[in-house]
Parts: structure tokens; C-alpha cells; sequence
């Protein structure tokens, strides 16, 4: 499918594509995550699924990832490079993911989120994720407050 004018694949994230993953989080996130931590999540965290948005030159320009935990879902990221945003990727990857999630038995999603992340909470909203409460100081760099959102 295209998104930005590019042909993008959407497709589960394996170990080798840690370091890119890692390298879009460090343009998306001011508290990015490591390559390693990537690699733990594609290889050796069983409550673990991520996709990737790869675009026709092998650079992925999107990812998110959830973990399944009983019967929940608990998103753990979800970003779409700059020049790819506000052009459906993250509604895609959100809806591919949850579509995945339903199959294997996931019955309520939740996430945090930063109070100032407009476009996240909008394109959360979209999907049904409401607000239900809000962890205090949350976020290490700057003491972010996040607001927590479950879709049943
Ligand atoms: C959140 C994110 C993944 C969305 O990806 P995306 O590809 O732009 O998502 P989409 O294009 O599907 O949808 C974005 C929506 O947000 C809206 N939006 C963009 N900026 C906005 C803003 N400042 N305020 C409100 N809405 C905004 C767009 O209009 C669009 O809404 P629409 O579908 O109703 O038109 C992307 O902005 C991102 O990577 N942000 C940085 C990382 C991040 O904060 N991730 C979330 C962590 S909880």
C-alpha cells in the first residue's frame, strides 16, 4: 500500500530489524529505547508482537507493539516517521495490530500517553480508547504527566 507517495509493507518485526527500529524511536521519542531492548521484544519476550511499516528501500518508517497479558492488550509504542505522518500509517498500524490482537484472544487495549501528545490522543479516540485516569510526574526526561486510555 502507499502512504506518502511510497510503498510501504507492513509486516511482523523480526531481530534483524532492531537497529532501524531503534533509530526511528530516536527520532520519534526524547527517551527512545535501545537496539537491544528491540531485539529482546522481536526474540525473547513471549508476550510480545510488533509490526513494522517498511518502505521499498528497507528503512522502516513506523512500528508499534503491544503485549499480551491475560486477556488485555498493553500497547508499548506506536510511531510513524516525520515525513509519513498525518497520511493514515498510524491508523493502519493501529488497526492491523488490533484486527492481530482480537484473533488471538485480546479483549480490552490500553496505553499512556503524554498530556501534550495531541495527534496521539486524537488517533487514539479515533479507535475508542477513552480516558480512565492519569499517572502523576510519568515520564522520566521532563515529568510529563500520562494520561492512561483503555478501549474495551
Ligand atoms: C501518533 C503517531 C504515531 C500518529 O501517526 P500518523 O501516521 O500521523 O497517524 P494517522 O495519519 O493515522 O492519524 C493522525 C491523526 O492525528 C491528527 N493530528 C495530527 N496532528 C494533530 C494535532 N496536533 N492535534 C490533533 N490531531 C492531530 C491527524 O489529523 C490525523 O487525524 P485524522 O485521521 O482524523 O485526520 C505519530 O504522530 C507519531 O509517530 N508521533 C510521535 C511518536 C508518538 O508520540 N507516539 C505515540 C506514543 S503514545
Amino acid at each position: 500500500m502507499k502512504f506518502a507517495n511510497r510503498e510501504i509493507e507492513i509486516r511482523k518485526m523480526t531481530v534483524s530489524d532492531s537497529a532501524n527500529v531503534a533509530k526511528l524511536d530516536r527520532v520519534c521519542f526524547t527517551t527512545p529505547w535501545s537496539e537491544e531492548s528491540f531485539e529482546y521484544e522481536a526474540h525473547l519476550n513471549p508476550l510480545a508482537y510488533y509490526l513494522v511499516a517498511e518502505a521499498e528501500d528497507g528503512s522502516i518508517v513506523g512500528y508499534m507493539g503491544i503485549w499480551h497479558i491475560l486477556d488485555e492488550g498493553h500497547i508499548t509504542n506506536v510511531a510513524v516517521h516525520p515525513d509519513f505522518r498525518d497520511r493514515g500509517l498510524g491508523s493502519k498500524l493501529i488497526s492491523e495490530i488490533i484486527a492481530c490482537s482480537d484473533v488471538v484472544g485480546m479483549k480490552r487495549y490500553t496505553l499512556e500517553v503524554r498530556v501534550s501528545n495531541e495527534a496521539a490522543l486524537h488517533t487514539y479516540r479515533k479507535f475508542g480508547f477513552s480516558e480512565a485516569g492519569l499517572r502523576t510526574n510519568y515520564y522520566e526526561d521532563d515529568g510529563e504527566d500520562a494520561i492512561i486510555m483503555w478501549k474495551e
